[in-house]
């Protein structure tokens, strides 16, 4: 166990004392520090009360986005938190004229579906929804989306990494093409970020979002909106609020002057104690380095699958580690139950319909947890009409 030294930060992670937790691509593990960060807000709000925005909280939205940008390639100043990725996304997407000839988006068909449910709701405005279906339901081959986009396209979608396979995609690919013909790329990140390296500007993205509950291993209701800075001038989103205008404290009626820089892409009074909640988790995967939680996940992933495989389990994700994202998913008969019986034994993984149980090895994990997980499906498996 000690010559992986990145068990070393499994003392900072509580549950692991007594859980087997392979579930960070749902919800990370709570790092013993951001208890420490919580009590921080508690006694700003108790002791400094309304200085506590000029004291920090004001500019808070960019300066955890910071940390998030030296996760995913961007610049200081580039990332703005808000509450999830539904918000992000609905604020970029508000940034188009979807009545004029380039009204179409393409949107792949391994997106999440909170995605799709605001891409179509545009259809009102005139938006025409391309939805590029996965053949097999875990991948979607980049000539499909290559495609489809065309001279009409005005924003193209991609989830990174599959949510439900761990599929990654060639954003690089898909965003060249985009921009061959004029169109803009939004990038969900959530399920890459903090698993795989990502680099904004070297995939060539214009818009990315992402949250903070898995691998990040941050609390909930903090999600991160990055858009490529040479645009923001021509960028008016149509979902907005008071801190995005240039001069917020005149409190101006009538239309917007949006500020110059990524204050634009705020709204309304940001969601403060979510981003002390969420930023030690970034600071830890800063620490630990993606890189070297990529190498990790990649040896635990092959380790996984070899184990299902010896196992006789179906494993639906991919196996080609180019295209692997950090879950391994296993399809056994009765996968629902056999999850409910795992979680009673405490070993947390899901299920979920059409793929199968994911499980989620991060870099805390060690590796009898992996021999654990598939050795207690195998005995459920077996007990499981008697259970
Ligand atoms: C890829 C991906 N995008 C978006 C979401 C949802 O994001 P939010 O709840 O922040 O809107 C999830 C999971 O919850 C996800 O896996």
């Amino acid at each position: 166990m000690s010559a992986d030294p990145l068990l070393a930060w499994r003392k900072e992670f509580p549950i692991l004392e007594h859980t087997t937790y392979l579930i960070s691509h749902s919800l990370g593990a709570m790092p013993r520090r951001a208890g420490e960060a919580l009590q921080e807000f508690v006694d700003a709000w108790s002791r400094r009360g309304i200085r506590a925005w000029e004291e920090g909280w004001w500019e808070m939205p960019f300066t955890v986005g910071d940390r998030i940008a030296a996760i995913i390639g961007a610049g200081p100043g580039e990332v703005a938190m808000h509450q999830n990725v539904s918000v992000c996304q609905s604020m970029a997407v508000s940034c188009f004229d979807w009545n004029g000839p380039r009204n179409k988006l393409v949107t792949d068909g391994l997106n999440f579906p909170s995605n799709d449910y605001i891409y179509y709701g545009l259809a009102r405005q005139g938006a025409r929804i391309c939805r590029v279906n996965s053949p097999d339901g875990t991948t979607l081959p980049t000539e499909l989306m290559l495609a489809a986009i065309d001279e009409q396209t005005q924003l193209v979608s991609v989830s990174h990494v599959a949510f439900r396979s761990s599929f990654v995609q060639d954003l690089a690919a898909i965003a060249h093409r985009a921009h061959e013909v004029g169109a803009l790329v939004i990038a969900d990140l959530y399920q890459s970020a903090g698993i795989l390296p990502v680099d904004v500007r070297a995939l060539g993205v214009d818009f990315a979002t992402g949250g903070s509950v898995k691998w990040l291993c941050g609390g909930p209701g903090a999600g991160y909106l990055y858009v490529r800075p040479d645009l923001l001038r021509q960028l008016r989103p149509a979902a907005t609020g008071w801190m995005a205008h240039r001069r917020p404290f005149e409190f101006a009626g009538g239309p917007m002057d949006y500020a110059p820089d990524m204050f634009r892409f705020m709204n309304g009074t940001p969601n403060i104690p979510a981003l002390y909640s969420a930023r030690s988790g970034y600071d830890i995967v800063n620490e630990v380095g993606v890189d070297a939680i990529r190498a990790k996940s990649l040896r635990q992933t092959e380790r996984l699958i070899a184990l299902a495989d010896e196992a006789g389990f179906r494993v639906t994700s991919c196996r080609d580690p180019r295209e692997r994202g950090g879950v391994v998913v296993v399809d056994v008969p009765n996968g629902k139950e056999v999850t409910r019986e795992l979680e009673r034994r405490e070993v947390l993984v899901d299920y979920r319909p059409g793929a199968g149980i994911r499980i989620a090895p991060h870099f805390y994990t060690a590796d009898e947890e992996l021999d654990r997980v598939i050795e207690e499906i195998r005995s459920i498996c077996t007990q499981l009409p008697t259970l």
